[in-house]
């Protein structure tokens, strides 16, 4: 392998949670061939490997992962006009939240409800990204990925993701199978923003009647910042991976049964498949565990109960045993299940017992 291998790299310096132990070894990928010579030498040393990307969506257990970690480093944004849209082409290793810019700055359309979302282009279609009336699965248009199991690049279609909820094939059915290398994107030209989420739209009422995309965008990273949802550096309120669970998808049924326990101001948003989504922050508020509610080092954010944070030198320990704490009191109050969001890596049985 012609890229440098580095051993015992600290992970938690790489994710936004800041928590977790070291890659046996640790390989930073500016290219697609060194992303290959990379995985292919893993394969041949029967090393298991895992592919990050910005580290903002993950919890790293505390004993580390004892194989390969490939960052995808893979940068360069190109931008083509193709029957009245821009095209984007993104490198996996961008940063999100600037490509988001940039596209506003070129009066670009169809993302900006996205801004101050941590993480790199990389993970956008992976966990179909989604935030203020806006998801990735609505502008992408391929991925171009390295498929381990046939061990060639392809080019994965729209469809081909399967996107639905915070999902895709990369995180369910083939899920291990690619590393994402590039995201093509279609953008409309001089759009008009998106302003479909109630709580953005607030943020106008009184002001502006049409609001451009950049103030959509300065909009969103306000209410984000708000809920803890910006990462500001120092900050440890902030120190997380976002939202820590999932909003359930339950039944008419379940969701008739939940409001018959939690009365009529359980929140209810429209979902596909026949299925209600319900929210996980309301949920944890009235199980009983409030904003700032801690335990030790970790704790709840005091803006926002969805996102669990490492107050100074927590341990994945730590967050698995609140997150557990709050799973149950859940469970217990209200009879559904909360599922962690967040890449879990390095835990023994895969999930940490989550
Ligand atoms: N709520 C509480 N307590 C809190 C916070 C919120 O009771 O501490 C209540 C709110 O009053 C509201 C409900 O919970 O009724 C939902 O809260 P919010 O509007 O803040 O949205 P969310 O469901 O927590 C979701 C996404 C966010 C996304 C926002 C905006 C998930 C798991 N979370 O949050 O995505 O930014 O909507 O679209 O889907 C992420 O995935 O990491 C993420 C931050």
């Amino acid at each position: 392998m012609k890229a440098l291998i580095h051993e015992n790299v600290a992970l938690a310096l790489l994710t936004t949670f800041g928590i977790g132990g070291p890659a046996r070894y640790f390989i930073d990928a500016p290219d697609e061939q060194t992303v290959l010579e990379a995985i292919h030498g893993a394969k041949e040393k029967d090393l298991p490997i895992f592919v990050l990307g910005g580290g903002s969506n993950l919890l790293v257990a505390d004993a580390g992962f004892p194989g390969l970690v490939v960052r995808i480093g893979i940068r360069g944004v190109e931008w083509a006009s193709a029957n009245g849209k821009t095209i984007v082409d993104a490198g996996a290793g961008e940063e999100w939240d600037r490509l988001v810019a940039s596209s506003v700055e070129r009066n670009l359309s169809g993302i900006e409800c996205l801004s101050g979302i941590p993480g790199s282009v990389g993970g956008t279609p992976v966990q179909n990204v989604g935030a203020y009336g806006q998801e990735i699965s609505e502008v992408l248009v391929s991925v171009r990925a390295y498929d381990r199991s046939a061990d060639r690049i392809v080019e994965l279609s729209h469809d081909e993701c399967g996107f639905t909820y915070r999902t895709s094939v990369f995180n369910t059915t083939a899920k291990d199978r690619y590393a994402v290398l590039h995201v093509i994107y279609a953008l409309t030209n001089n759009g008009n923003p998106a302003i479909r989420y109630p709580e953005l739209q607030r943020e106008f009422e009184g002001k502006t009647a049409n609001p451009t995309l950049a103030e959509v965008r300065d909009a969103v990273r306000r209410i984000r910042g708000r809920k803890a949802m910006l990462l500001v550096e120092g900050d440890p309120d902030c120190r997380s991976a976002g939202s820590f669970f999932k909003n359930p998808m339950v039944t008419e049924e379940k969701f008739a049964d939940l409001q018959s326990i939690a009365g009529p101001n359980v929140p209810r948003y429209p979902a596909s498949g026949g299925k209600v989504k319900t929210a996980a922050a309301w949920l944890i508020e009235h199980a009983g565990f409030s904003k700032g509610y801690s335990v030790g080092p970790v704790g709840l954010s005091t803006k926002h109960t969805l996102a669990l944070v490492n107050k100074g030198g927590a341990t994945a320990a730590d967050v698995v045993r609140l997150a557990r704490q709050i799973r149950s009191g859940v469970r217990d109050r209200f009879g559904i299940e909360l599922v962690p969001e967040p890449v879990l890596l390095g835990f023994e049985n895969g999930s940490g017992g989550l």
